[in-house]
């Protein structure tokens, strides 16, 4: 786990800069994979803001984990053009045979689903990322297979 001292000292790498708060919760999440609810006071602190700014600064971009990531990443296209494909409906499937919402990990901490706002794939949605890896045409049992494939 991420110490206060690692992120104290990261902190202080960005906090001269203008603009501060996102290469913060950017420098910390690439640190430690997530931005630990231990850093929000420390970084409210350090730019006179309040937790709930940071929180919802981390809330409105999809880009910071509260918690640490599953050993896959799927990232499901939430974007229009996928929508206008059914991606809302597929994605609503991946998830319940996960059992997950958005942003949760399974408890074996193999897969973890996020949200993504396109990933150039438009014209063959709905699209996905698993891992590195993008995937157009997505169904839920495309994704139950290729998940089924490439779960570690
Ligand atoms: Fe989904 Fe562009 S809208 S890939």
């Amino acid at each position: 786990t991420p110490s206060r001292d690692d992120i104290a000292a990261i902190i202080a790498d960005h906090r001269g800069m203008e603009g501060p708060l996102l290469p913060i919760l950017h420098a910390i999440q690439h640190a430690f994979g997530h931005v630990p609810q231990a850093a929000l006071p420390l970084i409210a602190e350090a730019l006179n803001i309040s937790r709930a700014e940071v929180h919802g600064v981390m809330s409105f971009y999809h880009d910071f984990r509260e918690a640490p990531a599953g050993r896959r990443v799927v990232k499901l296209c939430r974007a229009e053009a996928c929508q206008a494909v059914g991606g809302a409906a597929v994605a609503a499937e991946v998830l319940a045979d996960l059992g997950l919402n958005w942003q949760e990990t399974t408890p074996d901490g193999a897969v973890t689903v996020e949200a993504v706002y396109c990933l150039g794939l438009c014209a063959c949605g709905p699209a996905a990322v698993i891992g590195d890896r993008v995937h157009g045409r997505i169904s839920a049992a495309r994704m139950r297979a290729l998940l089924a494939e490439a779960t570690p």
